[in-house]
């Protein structure tokens, strides 16, 4: 489901400047979409009175938003301090040697991706991903690889 203009409209009329909505109606169109396409860049740059490479370029800053359609299962590692302290870059990149697949990769049968996140503010779980959205931790190298191969219980 695109964009809902009505709500996007809704969302532009509680900021003083109509720009400082972009964050949040591209958050409104991955949470519709599951992504955000090229026909939301276009329509958030109309409605916000940017350009499309306005919008693109704030894309380009923040990790959060998806470019490409999400795959079945996602894996997304923190790599922040404590993470990265505790083995995080070792499971990234065991994954990448069992499965070609690194961060920001997705999957060429689109079954699952593999992203790289800030601190999720689960230090204390380290090394924490987000596995289809839902926090876990203490990640490791099997624990990995059996999920992103299907075997580590998708979530409901
Ligand atoms: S450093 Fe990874 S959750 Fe905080």
């Amino acid at each position: 489901m695109p964009l809902d203009l009505e709500t996007a409209r809704a969302a532009v009329a509680r900021y003083p400047s109509p720009r400082s909505a972009l964050l949040t109606l591209l958050w409104q169109a991955q949470e519709a979409d599951g992504w955000v396409t090229p026909q939301t860049v276009e329509t958030v740059a109309e409605l916000l009175g940017l350009t499309a490479s306005d919008v693109e370029s704030v894309l380009s800053f923040y990790s959060m938003y998806r470019r490409t359609p999400p795959a079945t299962r996602r894996l997304q590692v923190c790599r922040s301090l404590a993470c990265a302290m505790k083995g995080a870059e070792e499971i990234l990149e065991h994954v990448r040697a069992e499965t070609g697949v690194g961060p920001g990769e997705t999957a060429p049968d689109g079954s699952f991706s593999v992203e790289v996140v800030e601190c999720l503010a689960a230090c204390d779980h380290a090394p924490s991903c987000l596995w289809n959205e839902r926090m876990e931790g203490p990640l490791d190298k099997q624990g990995a690889l059996a999920r992103l191969r299907g075997q580590g219980g998708d979530p409901a």
